[in-house]
């Protein structure tokens, strides 16, 4: 039998290696002094296999917001098994273990970002936020609006940190998927990139409106290509405006990087960006999937975000099969009273609706319609107006969309 536990302190160094090896990132001593920010976030979890290390993972403790309410979230990462260890299932194990973990630290959702999200929907994490990627060259196109805004852009450091975050505060207030950043996290996460070893700084310019009053912010990140003429492309990792001479403000400035011949941005897919330029065919749009979201527990995860604005009172009963979380698997009385949502459970009734977690998950967050999941035979329905129900219960405000990767 496998044995999980805390990695201890001695053994941080074996789980570099683990991760460093599987992530072909730096496994040298500098690689390992470029990562220990993480530990400080949060510490990793091992799996022995004859006292020997060859799985790990960890969970950030997050706060993630639902239609803007704040709801407790653990962030899976790191996940990695040495290649002569893989699939024997340590890593399922590891993940159970870890939805055990999340159940009882108090966190009812948990999320991840991933290239393998068939291993992960097995275990009841499913796709649940979506981005675009934009991708424009500078010297294409042009703000369509001519008239020049009144504000200005200030690069900033991290010392305007709060500056910064109060502007993200009010642009989250009412969105699903952004996170609650700590300090740490805004040092760590936002002004270097969290995976990024060099510990490089991005660039951050903060929008100032004539009155002074900050109303929006870009966070990039420019990479410079050969000589002679040496273009550079620029990662525009965020791109936050609140007011429309934010957006044209830092549109322009983000375009006036001339020597770019590329900006990317993976951006909500309600963004006007396409329209905020004079050509929008210049604009690129990729449809890309972003995190992967597990109700770990029902009943607190339904109870902790609001009902959808203008969601009708009622209630319905959901079955959820749930093998790998078996405190949710059951039947569930939903019900959507005063603005809120509860789940009960109603053991021996029969599901009006029935799907599996990983699908819950989707139609938790609102990304996915419960109308659609049964169209799609993710769900089954024994009577369609509790999907059209629950498609008003839990619809989100904004697409959902995960705002910093980890
Ligand atoms: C992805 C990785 C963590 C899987 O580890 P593993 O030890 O092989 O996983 P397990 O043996 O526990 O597999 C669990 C289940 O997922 C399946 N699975 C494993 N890797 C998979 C993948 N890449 N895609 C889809 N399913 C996968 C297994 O077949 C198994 O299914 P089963 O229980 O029905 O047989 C490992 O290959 C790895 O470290 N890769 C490099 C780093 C990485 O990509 N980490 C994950 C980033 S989110």
């Amino acid at each position: 039998m496998p044995e999980i536990r805390p990695a201890r302190e001695d053994e941080l160094e074996r789980v570099h290696f683990v991760v460093a090896y599987s992530f072909t990132s730096d496994r040298t001593a500098k690689g390992r002094e470029g990562m220990r920010h993480l530990e400080e976030l949060a510490w990793p979890t091992v799996l022995l296999a004859d006292s020997e290390i060859v799985a790990t993972l960890r969970v950030y403790d997050f706060t993630m917001l639902v239609n803007g309410v704040p709801v407790p979230m653990g962030g899976v990462s790191t996940v990695a098994c040495l290649p002569e260890h893989r699939r024997q299932g340590y890593v399922g194990t590891l993940l159970r273990h870890a939805l055990e973990q999340m159940r009882e630290a108090g966190q009812p959702l948990s999320g991840l970002y991933t290239p393998h999200p068939a291993l992960y929907r097995r275990y009841g994490w499913m796709v649940a936020a979506s981005n675009l990627k934009y991708t424009l060259n500078p010297k294409q196109v042009a703000p369509y609006k001519a008239a020049p805004p009144k504000g200005r852009a200030v690069r900033v450091t991290e010392e305007d940190q709060p500056l910064v975050e109060q502007v993200f505060r009010r642009y989250s207030e009412r969105r699903t998927g952004p996170l609650v950043r700590s300090e740490s996290w805004w040092k760590e996460a936002f002004f270097r990139r969290i995976y990024d070893d060099k510990r490089g700084l991005s660039d951050v310019a903060v929008w100032r409106e004539a009155d002074g009053e900050a109303t929006g912010y870009v966070c990039y990140e420019s990479e410079r290509g050969p000589p002679p003429f040496q273009p550079s492309k620029i990662w525009l990792r965020e791109f936050v405006a609140l007011t429309a001479d934010a957006y044209q403000g830092l549109l322009r400035y983000i375009l006036s990087h001339d020597l770019t011949d590329e900006i990317f941005w993976f951006g909500p897919q309600d963004d006007p960006l396409a329209y905020a330029v004079d050509d929008s065919y210049q604009v690129k749009r990729e449809y890309m999937e972003n995190m992967m979201l597990r109700v770990v527990d029902v009943e607190r995860a339904v109870g902790a975000r609001p009902a959808a604005p203008g969601a009708p009172e009622g209630a319905l009963s959901l079955a959820i099969s749930d093998a790998a979380a078996p405190w949710n698997q059951g039947t569930w009385r939903i019900e959507c009273s005063g603005g809120k949502l509860s789940a009960k459970r109603a053991d021996g009734a029969n599901g009006d609706l029935l799907m599996e977690a990983a699908t819950f998950a989707a139609v938790y967050d609102g990304f996915m319609n419960a109308t659609d999941a049964v169209r799609a035979g993710l769900a089954e329905a024994g009577d369609g107006r509790a999907a059209l129900l629950a498609d008003r219960m839990f619809a989100s405000e904004y697409p959902p969309r995960g705002t910093d990767f980890f």
